[in-house]
């Protein structure tokens, strides 16, 4: 193979894999959000809050996060209904 030829596979390769990688990003863009319905916009905003007001710093979810406070994962599940807003409005 010459210098010359090995240039131009070169250069052919990359242009290929670098299209290829465009249309898989592009593809990967447009399903995004049909591919987690389940994130609505007030799973976003909670998720905000819970970066805004560090409450990683003392609490886990899913795993991640402090050890100081009890865990969140699922907790509106876990606990009665209601108890989690009395207790944000009163926490005494
Ligand atoms: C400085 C540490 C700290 C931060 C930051 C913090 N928490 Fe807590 N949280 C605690 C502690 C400690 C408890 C346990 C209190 C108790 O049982 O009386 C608790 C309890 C809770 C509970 C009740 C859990 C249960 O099982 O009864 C909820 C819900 C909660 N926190 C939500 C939050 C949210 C939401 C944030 C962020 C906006 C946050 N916390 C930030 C320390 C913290």
């Amino acid at each position: 193979m010459t210098t010359k030829s090995a240039r131009n596979l070169f250069v052919v390769g990359s242009l290929i894999c670098f299209a290829a990688l465009i249309v898989l990003t592009i593809d990967t863009m447009s399903t995004l959000d049909k591919r987690a319905p389940e994130i609505t916009e007030k799973v976003d905003a909670g998720k905000k809050v819970w970066h805004k007001y560090d409450c990683i710093g003392c609490h886990t979810i899913f795993g991640n996060g402090s050890y100081f406070a009890p865990d969140l994962t699922k907790a509106t599940e876990r606990k009665p209904k209601g108890y989690l807003k009395k207790f944000l409005w009163t926490p005494v």
